[in-house]
């Protein structure tokens, strides 16, 4: 009776592990080729509702943003868009099965993170420019070694796409993310305070000085506080570093996971 029970449990456990591996199974894989295909079969077929590149459309969700999405496993995102979501503005496409397969490759190897799939180049050298020419640890901190002001880089690889880590480091931002607004402060007494705001109410200000120090300036000692637009994080390291710097910075970058 037992041994039957465990038998039982075993084959259940069987299937199940069988089902999984089978959920995230493309037929046609997911090498650079296949997911080349599904990008121009995407761009043809999608971007009338979703954007260009799998961003946000007008009538359609992003498809690669960085976000959480419904659908994640090559199964649902195969069912999605051969069956068309019921009740939605998700048609069924009527492509051919090797099409919709390409397609799957396409949309996963976008939202694939940088540990994923982490590009070629000189790794060593990328940590160097990373702690020399490019001072990012002034900043930054990967393993808890570094600087504050910036977020934690510890496991960026996993957490982000080559391509955000990229603009990141290469496309200024409209407006610096909530956390990280810069802002210097005058102070009644003549000093002055910079770093970027992490709270703010009628009472108090808390700022993570450029010094890496929290400050908590009540509104009785302050003058004024005068925001800055642009954010803290250089966004020309195109042109501040060679080609190939960036190439090996981005390979450094890429396979940090904690
Ligand atoms: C006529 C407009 C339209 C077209 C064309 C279209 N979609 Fe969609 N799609 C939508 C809408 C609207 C949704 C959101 C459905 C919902 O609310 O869940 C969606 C949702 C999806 C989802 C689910 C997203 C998630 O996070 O779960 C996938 C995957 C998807 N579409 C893939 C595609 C692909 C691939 C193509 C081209 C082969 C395509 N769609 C063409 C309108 C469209
Ligand atoms: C003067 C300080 C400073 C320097 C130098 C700096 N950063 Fe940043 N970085 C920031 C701040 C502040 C943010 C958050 C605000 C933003 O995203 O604009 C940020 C954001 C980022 C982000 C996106 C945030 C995330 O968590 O995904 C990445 C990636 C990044 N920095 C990497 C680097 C790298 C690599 C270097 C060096 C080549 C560097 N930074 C140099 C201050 C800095």
């Amino acid at each position: 009776m037992f041994r039957a029970i465990v038998l039982i449990i075993l084959l259940a456990a069987a299937a199940w592990a069988q089902r999984g591996v089978q959920r995230n199974t493309n037929p046609l894989g997911s090498s650079p080729e296949v997911a080349t295909a599904g990008r121009a079969l995407y761009n043809q077929n999608c971007t009338n509702c979703h954007g260009l590149d799998a961003t946000a459309g007008d009538r359609a969700p992003a498809l690669a943003a960085q976000r959480s999405y419904n659908r994640t496993s090559d199964q649902d995102l195969f069912d999605a868009l051969t069956k068309g979501i019921p009740g939605t503005g998700m048609p069924a496409l009527g492509l051919s099965t090797d099409d919709s397969w390409r397609i799957v490759a396409y949309i996963r190897s976008l939202r694939a993170s940088a540990a994923d799939f982490p590009p070629k180049g000189d790794v060593a050298q990328g940590e160097a420019i990373y702690n020399g020419k490019g001072e990012c640890s002034t900043c930054h901190t990967i393993g808890g070694r570094g600087g504050l002001i910036g977020p934690d880089l510890t496991n960026l690889g996993a957490r982000s796409s080559v391509r955000r880590i990229r603009e990141a480091l290469t496309v200024a931002k409209p407006h610096p993310p909530a956390g990280y607004r810069p802002v210097t402060v005058h102070l009644k007494d003549g000093s002055m305070v910079r770093g970027v705001l992490k709270n703010e109410n009628n009472f108090s200000l808390q700022i993570l000085g450029t010094d890496d120090q929290l400050h908590l300036l009540s509104s009785n000692e302050i003058e004024r506080m005068v925001r800055d637009d642009a954010s803290l994080m250089p966004s020309d390291y195109d042109t501040r570093l060679a080609a190939e710097e960036l190439t090996n910075l981005l390979a450094y970058l890429s396979r940090l996971v904690r």
